[in-house]
């Protein structure tokens, strides 16, 4: 029985050396191992062999049982490792293999923002760029909305502590500006702002373009006309602009403006309501009291300050129904955009 044992021990390693896979292991072991495989016949043989010796020959057969197992694993292993790199090196995917390259292209808040922003600079206006995250002081209180003030309800934002938040306009840029530099200041800021709304037409995060002018004798019909030229070059040539009152705390006299509906050429359509204006943007005389807070003689100087959302007019210039289509970055809306 001993000497069974070791034969049929060294036969399964000799098959063993010879295998070459996973399968081949695979037969081996129901062979030798298997309900009806000769290694498990030998504890059937268990029976004949003499009482007095049974447990020392049944503890040999158990034995070389784990030997077998422990080597039909381990090769086992070591084939289906093999057998795994082999797939994995003919599954490799070259992605340096291509069908022509896909071209991106700009954004159309991009695209809109730089048209924009030529236009200001042909007319002498410098880039300028400002912190998202903002003080309260220089969003709120530098701008003539202290603590207390209504104004703040249209602007609610998102606060990092009592006195830090995301700012809801670019117009801190106004106050920062004038603090640092003295006139003539001819600015145009784009740039992320930040309210709490969404809909279809509002986004808790949107773009503004701030412009701020301060010179001697700078009066609305300045403003008017760089407005103009701003409208006639983002639009078309006929393109008209008008200016409602309106209220902000920073400019004094302060402007809603609108400009004749770009869909209807002024007629009257779904998109101005019938009414053939479209408002774009809030403007304004800078309040001679930003002035002289941020240390500017509001008896020499006087300005003009307005601004507006980017993506508002991205959507008015484009047939954009919904603002929130900006920011899903769906490639194939924005491909559209070429
Ligand atoms: N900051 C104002 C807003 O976001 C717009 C504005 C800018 C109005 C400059 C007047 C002057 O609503």
């Amino acid at each position: 029985m001993t000497e069974k044992i070791k034969q049929l021990v060294d036969k399964v390693k000799e098959l063993l050396e010879k295998a070459s896979s996973v399968a081949e292991i695979g037969d081996i072991r129901v062979t030798f191992l298997g309900k009806s495989g000769e290694y498990t016949g030998l504890l059937r043989g268990l029976k004949d062999v003499a009482p007095a010796e049974r447990g020392t020959i049944g503890k040999l057969i158990n034995e070389g049982k784990v030997r077998l197992e422990n080597m039909i694993a381990e090769k086992e292993a070591y084939f289906r490792k093999k057998e795994e790199a082999k797939k994995l090196a003919s599954e490799k995917i070259d992605v340096t293999l291509s069908k022509g390259y896909l071209i991106g292209s700009t954004h159309p808040i991009t695209k809109v923002k730089n048209e924009i922003l030529d236009t200001f600079i042909g007319l002498g206006f410098a880039v300028k760029e400002g912190p998202e995250i903002e003080t309260d002081y220089y969003n709120f209180q530098t701008l003539g909305i202290p603590a207390d003030h209504p104004a703040r309800d249209m602007q609610d934002t998102f606060y990092i502590s009592e006195n830090i938040l995301l700012r809801t306009h670019t117009s801190p840029m106004q106050s920062r500006t004038m603090l640092s530099e003295k006139p003539p200041i001819r600015i145009v800021v784009p740039g992320k702002v930040y309210r709490a709304d969404d809909d279809a037409t509002h986004s808790p995060i949107f773009n503004q373009i701030e412009g701020l002018c301060v010179e001697e004798g700078i009066s609305l019909a300045h403003l008017k006309n760089m407005l103009e030229i701003f409208a006639k070059s983002t639009f078309t040539k006929d393109t008209k602009v008008r200016f409602r009152p309106s209220y902000f705390p920073f400019t004094e006299p302060s402007v809603e403006v609108d400009i004749s509906c770009s869909m209807c050429g002024g007629k009257g359509c779904r998109l101005c309501k019938g009414t053939g204006w479209i408002e774009v943007l809030g403007a304004g005389i800078v309040n001679p009291v930003v002035l002289e807070n941020c240390g500017i003689d509001s008896k020499k100087y006087s300005g003009f300050a307005f601004g507006f959302g980017i993506d508002r007019i991205a959507m008015l210039k484009y047939g954009i129904p919904d603002i929130r289509l900006m920011y899903e970055n769906d490639v194939n809306f924005l491909k559209q955009y070429k």
